[in-house]
């Protein structure tokens, strides 16, 4: 039997490589405008080795959604500018999670964070920065305005209050104090999934996703969402600095709730595993076209960094 993994890798390297190049295209270069600290600054932030698992959902998403046709070329120039989009986000969501304020993380995607480099008011800045171009980069898609509105919504909505940030700030008020099971999913969905489920279904509004398509991603994104986070609290206790990038063991040391220390490492893992079926049975009525979002699924669980 022939192993699916090497020919998803091979996809998951080009997906990576693709966004990198749109992100370096989009992003000002310091050598030809000003504020040249800034650029540097947010160049950095965002061209940094990530693994793009977003991006990837969104383009994954995207193939599963396409037989509802549209012109190809002009679909995949769409499909990399909300991937970037949301690339953008998240760059700029990791780097105020770093800053002294919050996590006061110095390891990020494993080189210094944007605040040790170049100083805690340029991070904040190039963060500040990092989330206009994105709402940018998306008003650029090529099609129709009423889906660069939608697009646009949920993005938007993801990133607010009511999704990463509200997540964050619940995060911030919550070390040293435990929670219910039922308030640190919410938590978790909001700072970490919200995004997740909004790179999913953002492939899928650019793709024009029928109605069977779209229930199934939203079902899967739910899942997916959650699993990464739980995923991430597994990783910050068993993993290690060169693998991560990141320094492990900072939720301990900041005393924050998280998963693991809420259910412990075995029903941690029992939940994931249980997230992925979930998943995994969203995607069932998709058939063949999910291919891409199931083997991200494989990917984010199975994940060490
Ligand atoms: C880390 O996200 C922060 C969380 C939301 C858990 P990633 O693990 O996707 O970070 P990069 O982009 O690969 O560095
Ligand atoms: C971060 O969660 C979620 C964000 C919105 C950035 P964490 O604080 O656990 O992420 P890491 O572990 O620093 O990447
Ligand atoms: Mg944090
Ligand atoms: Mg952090
Ligand atoms: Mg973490």
């Amino acid at each position: 039997m022939t192993s699916a993994l090497p020919e998803f890798e091979d996809w998951l390297r080009a997906t990576v490589e693709r966004t990198t190049s749109v992100l370096d295209e989009l992003l000002p270069d310091p050598g030809d405008s000003d504020p040249a600290h800034l650029h540097a600054a947010m160049r950095y932030a965002v061209l940094g080795p990530g693994k793009r698992v977003r991006a990837a959902l969104v383009m994954a998403a995207g193939e599963a959604s396409r037989s509802a046709g549209g012109p190809p070329d002009v679909l995949d120039v769409a499909l990399d500018n909300a991937a970037a989009a949301v690339e953008l986000v998240h760059a700029y969501s990791l780097v105020h999670d770093d800053l002294p304020c919050m996590d006061d993380d110095d390891l990020r995607r494993g080189q210094p964070t944007v605040h040790r480099r170049y100083g805690e008011a340029l991070a904040m800045l190039a963060g500040d920065a990092l989330q206009p171009l994105a709402f940018d980069c998306l008003a650029q898609m090529p099609i129709a305005p009423a889906l660069v509105v939608q697009a646009v919504q949920l993005l938007a909505r993801a990133a607010g209050s009511d999704g990463m940030v509200g997540g964050q700030a619940v995060d911030c008020a919550h070390a040293g104090r435990t929670m219910s099971m039922a308030a640190l999913q919410q938590m978790h969905r909001m700072k970490t999934g919200a995004l997740l489920e909004a790179s999913v279904l953002l492939g899928g509004v650019v793709a024009g996703a029928s109605s069977t398509v779209r229930t199934g991603l939203e079902a899967y994104a739910l899942a997916m969402g959650l699993a990464f986070q739980v995923v991430d609290d597994i990783l910050d206790v068993t993993g290690d600095a060169g693998t991560l990038g990141k320094t492990p063991g900072k939720d301990a040391a900041h005393d924050k709730p998280t998963y693991v220390s809420t259910l412990g490492l075995d029903d941690s893992r029992d939940l994931l595993a249980s997230l992925h079926e979930q998943a995994k049975t969203a995607l069932l009525p998709l058939g063949p076209s999910a291919r891409r979002l199931h083997e991200l699924s494989d990917f984010i669980i199975g994940r060490s960094s």
